[in-house]
């Protein structure tokens, strides 16, 4: 891994995210009260880690729900702005810059999500990561994690960042096979970012910690 590869991901995020407007909107990911529903718990006080929060849109609305919020970017202004709408919402989060290759947590949470992330982790860290965030779930924690894949017959997406990689159908799933999977999917679905239409596959898997 060099360091010329972070900083190469931070830049061009740091740019996209440098306005005041929120690049990805403030609208929630839909599944984040589905994943609170898994864990069998109220949403109060329940503990939570966003893996490359963005701008922070689902960790805000994670706090705002109750739920105690840590959450982390490679980028300093995502972590900035996301910072900026917790204390618009008037809710509190730990939210710092980190990189998902070799980022440092000592806690355990009910709740561990990622969207539109771990396509940046390098390949000789893939097995680390997900040891990680077993060690960080608790026992009876949920996970949501999705990832691209590749398929033959769909284009790369025109703002691929070189530095991204596609995994394969079912690679995902198989870091949690010794889990209780809860929900695994993968679907096919049109995208307009970086201004031309494009296809994305996508698996998603959410699995809970049995033992
Ligand atoms: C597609 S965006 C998704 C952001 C957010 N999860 C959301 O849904 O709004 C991908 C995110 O991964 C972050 N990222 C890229 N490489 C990273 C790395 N090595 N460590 C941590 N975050 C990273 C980017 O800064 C960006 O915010």
């Amino acid at each position: 891994m060099s360091s010329e590869k972070t900083a190469y991901f931070r830049t061009q995020y740091e740019k996209l995210y440098s306005d005041e407007d929120y690049y990805w909107g403030l609208e929630p990911a839909p599944f984040l009260d589905e994943l609170i529903a898994w864990t069998g718990k109220n949403s109060n006080g329940l503990k939570v880690l966003d893996v490359g929060c963005g701008e922070g849109k689902d960790a805000v609305y994670m706090a705002q729900k109750g739920c105690e919020v840590t959450a982390f970017d490679i980028t300093k202004s995502g972590i900035r702005k996301t910072k900026k709408l917790a204390k618009t919402k008037g809710v509190k989060i730990n939210a710092f810059v980190a990189d998902i290759n070799d980022f440092q947590i000592d806690d355990e949470f009910d709740v561990i999500y990622s969207t539109g992330t771990i396509q940046y982790l390098f390949k000789d860290r893939i097995e680390g990561f997900f040891a990680k965030i077993k060690q960080l779930t608790r026992i009876g924690g949920v996970v949501y994690f999705n990832v691209f894949v590749n398929k033959s017959f769909l284009e790369l997406p025109p703002d691929w960042d070189k530095e991204e990689t596609m995994w394969k159908t079912g690679e995902l799933f198989l870091h949690f096979a010794d889990w209780k999977i809860h929900k695994i999917d993968e679907v096919i679905f049109e995208c307009h970012s970086g201004g031309i239409k494009h296809y994305h596959c996508m698996d998603t898997i959410v699995a809970e910690r049995a033992i």
